[in-house]
């Protein structure tokens, strides 16, 4: 497991550096709340936070619940999509929706979550993490530039045992009281300091616990020579 104190730091570090995002609201239900996490990492998966903030915001202005979302038309998201590609994410949040009306409850769990068309792993660790505090991980490609680094793992992430091998690892780290702001935090370190080629290992708040950048001070190791 992760140290208590990684776990600490980390979250110190999240609480002064979050951004405002409108998604990050504590208001409303869990319900509402989930939903609102759910759109919005769908529209985080292939696009920047900054170009997903103003899509966020007309999507959820048009359909600000999942009944609003089922009586939607696969034009109709089209229409709100357009430019953020890959439209078969627009069309299974709307499938999604459709699902959970039929159902009658929103499902709280990741693994009920994952019951859902179109939500895979990451999204329903995240809507579970951030809106239901459950504690389960979530690993992005910045999770695993930061897990890699930190165990000094230089594996393929493109190989599915080192997938596996990370999202078990993430699962002892995450922290049992705030797993949706650990989760957050650990993206977030990934997307801002713990970068790809140029990471600020200065200002980072869990160096001491780096095992790429104690190699790289024993040798000739870089921390960036891991993914
Ligand atoms: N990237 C995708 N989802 C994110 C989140 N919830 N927080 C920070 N970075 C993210």
């Amino acid at each position: 497991a992760a140290p208590a104190a990684l776990r600490a730091q980390l979250l110190r570090w999240y609480d002064v550096h979050r951004r405002d995002l409108p998604w990050r609201c504590a208001s409303g239900s869990e319900e509402e709340r989930a939903y609102a996490v759910w759109v919005s990492e769908v529209m985080l998966q292939q696009t920047r936070v900054p170009v997903v903030v103003g899509y966020y915001e007309r999507w959820m202005a048009r359909w600000p619940t999942v009944r609003s979302l089922a009586a939607a038309t696969q034009e109709e998201v089209n229409e709100i999509w357009a430019g953020l590609g890959y439209y078969r994410r627009a069309r299974f949040l709307m499938e999604g929706a459709k699902q959970i009306m039929e159902k009658g409850v929103f499902p709280c769990t990741a693994s009920a979550l994952r019951e859902v068309h179109g939500i895979g792993d990451y999204t329903a660790g995240a809507i579970a993490s951030i809106a239901f505090n459950e504690v389960v991980p979530v690993v992005d490609g910045n999770v695993v530039r930061v897990i890699s680094r930190l165990y000094a793992i230089a594996d393929n992430p493109k190989e599915s045992s080192t997938v596996k091998r990370f999202w078990e690892l993430a699962g002892q780290m995450v922290d049992p009281l705030r797993p949706g702001d650990f989760n957050q935090a650990m993206m977030e370190l990934g997307a801002t300091l713990c970068s790809k080629t140029k990471p600020g290992c200065s200002e980072c708040p869990v160096s001491s616990h780096c095992q790429a950048l104690a190699l790289s001070h024993e040798n000739s190791v870089r921390v960036t020579d891991f993914p």
